[in-house]
């Protein structure tokens, strides 16, 4: 398995690299974001609880987030085989550990973390540009806000943790989505010949 953490402050381009990644690499993408988006659309117990933390730029509580991961991973095994790409998780150092945990339990591992480094008003322009054409509903300047205040102080701490496991690939996430690519890729090709 080939098992990869897409890392980034919101806006950073997770979701759009990562479907140049699967579509390279034939990687099972699990994005949380998404997942709980689902949920909420879906209006389950999980959704209703999802939106209220959503909406406030807030993260879901990690006891509750692993569960949720843990169980998407164990529904997916046959699409994971090749490997997996974790956008959006982790996101806090308890969630990092526990994705060790998970990924040792399956005999596997977090094989690199690509770590897209964009400039803070780019993040801000793409965000609220998204916003205005799709309406994502936390997608707007106040949310926005607190969703880089809540990436400096509970997720920023990350790259320093992965890059102790020397697992971090730092990459400028500015410029055009095939450049950014063709960095990514430079990088994940190196390990997997390894
Ligand atoms: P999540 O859905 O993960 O949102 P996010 O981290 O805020 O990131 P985005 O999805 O906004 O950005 P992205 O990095 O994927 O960039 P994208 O490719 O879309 O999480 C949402 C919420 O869910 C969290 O706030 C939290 O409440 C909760 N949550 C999720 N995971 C959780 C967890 N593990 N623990 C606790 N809570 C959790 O690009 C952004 C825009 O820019 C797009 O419009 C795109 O087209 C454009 N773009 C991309 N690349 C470029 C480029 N190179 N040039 C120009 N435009 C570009
Ligand atoms: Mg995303």
């Amino acid at each position: 398995m080939f098992n990869v953490v897409i890392f980034g402050a919101p806006g950073s381009g997770k979701g759009t690299q990562s479907e140049r990644i699967i579509d390279h690499y034939g990687l099972f993408h699990i994005s949380t974001g998404d997942v709980l988006r689902d949920h909420i659309a879906r209006n389950t117990e999980l959704g209703v609880i999802a939106n209220k933390y959503i909406s406030q730029g807030q993260l879901i509580p990690d006891e509750l987030m692993i569960r949720v991961l843990e169980h998407h991973l164990d529904n997916h095994t046959k699409e994971s085989e090749k490997g997996v790409i974790f956008d959006g998780f982790p996101r806090t150092i308890a969630q990092a550990k526990a994705l060790t945990e998970l990924l040792e339990k399956r005999g596997t591992q977090v094989d690199a973390v690509v770590g897209l480094e964009v400039n803070e008003d780019e993040l801000v322009t793409r965000i609220l540009k998204r916003g205005q054409e799709t309406g994502r509903s936390d997608d707007n300047l106040e949310t926005v806000k607190k969703r880089l205040a809540v990436y400096h102080n509970q997720t920023c701490p990350l790259r320093q943790f992965y890059i102790d496991e020397k697992k971090y690939h730092a990459i400028d996430g500015n410029g055009t989505v095939d450049s950014i690519f063709e960095k990514i890729k430079n990088n994940l090709d190196k390990i997997k010949h390894d």
